[in-house]
């Protein structure tokens, strides 16, 4: 079974078509996450859970899912993360997390996707051109991981090498990074909003209740800063303080050659 959460859908990608060429299924993971469901998920095939990186580490509601809810069935979990082109301390996390849940640790893959964070100015917009050779890669790379685990091989040449240095700097800097720096005090919504909902039904930590209008409200002093409010929302209406404003928005469906193919 392969799992994933995915806010502007690289992650899902990737699922989709690890799941396609391994001839299994995929399991969105939103719903269990927003109801907070750790109901027991049930695999004959190996577990593979797909997620994207979030300030160097697994997301911690992510995390949460997974420690909590019984794995059934096969015995085998592999790990495939989607980041901006560093995944800082998973592959470690995963191998811990493998080993509180009493599965065997699989390895890991990541998979240098287009970064979705744009709540700050830390790195310069991409160009179309380096999204596409983003997706194109990571599409090149696909087979050879799906061959991986269907042969119940091991990832061990994929996996990330996490130096000590790494986890010294990221065990402490994350949590006090999150605190700071992922309020919800600059979201908004201009009057483009229509009051869709898309915004609140798609938050995976429920933390926009809409007003009578539809409208986002922000109901919380923190969230995960997914971007899946901001990316998702039809009519670009939502933005984070004066940083979003010029910038592009970013889903993988606007570059889902497959769509285009069809
Ligand atoms: C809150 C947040 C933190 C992120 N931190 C990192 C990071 O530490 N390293 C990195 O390479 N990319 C980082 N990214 C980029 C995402 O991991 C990347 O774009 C991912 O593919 C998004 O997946 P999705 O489209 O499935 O949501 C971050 C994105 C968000 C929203």
């Amino acid at each position: 079974m392969v799992l994933y959460f995915s806010a502007t859908g690289n992650t899902r990608f990737i699922a989709d078509e690890l799941a396609k060429r391994t001839g299994d299924d995929s399991l969105n993971l939103l719903k269990r996450i927003r109801e907070k469901d750790f109901s027991p998920i049930r695999s004959d095939k190996p577990f593979v859970v797909c997620l994207p990186v979030y300030v160097c580490e697994i997301p911690p509601f992510i995390k949460e899912l997974i420690l909590k809810t019984p794995f059934e069935g096969n015995k085998n979990i592999y790990f495939i993360f989607t980041s901006g082109g560093y995944s800082g301390i998973c592959s470690s996390m995963a191998k811990r997390l493998a080993r509180r849940k009493g599965l065997n640790y699989m390895g890991s893959a990541d998979f240098k996707m287009p970064r979705n964070y744009i709540a700050n100015n830390a790195y310069p917009e991409l160009t179309e051109e380096e999204i596409r050779k983003r997706i194109d890669n990571s599409y090149k790379l696909i087979p050879e991981i799906a061959d991986l685990i269907s042969s119940g091989q091991k990832l061990v040449k994929r996996s990330k090498h996490v130096w000590l240095f790494e986890l010294v700097i990221t065990i402490p800097f994350t949590p006090v990074w999150t605190r700071i720096r992922q309020g919800v005090k600059k979201f908004s919504a201009s009057d483009k909003c229509i009051g869709c909902r898309k915004c609140a039904n798609l938050c995976p930590l429920k933390v926009i209740t809409p007003d009578e209008n539809g409208r986002p409200v922000w109901d919380a002093k923190m969230c995960a800063h997914c971007m899946s409010c901001i990316q998702n929302c039809p009519v670009e209406a939502i933005d984070y303080g004066d940083i979003t404003p010029p910038k592009k928005r970013y889903t993988f469906d606007k570059y889902d050659f497959r769509k285009q193919k069809e």
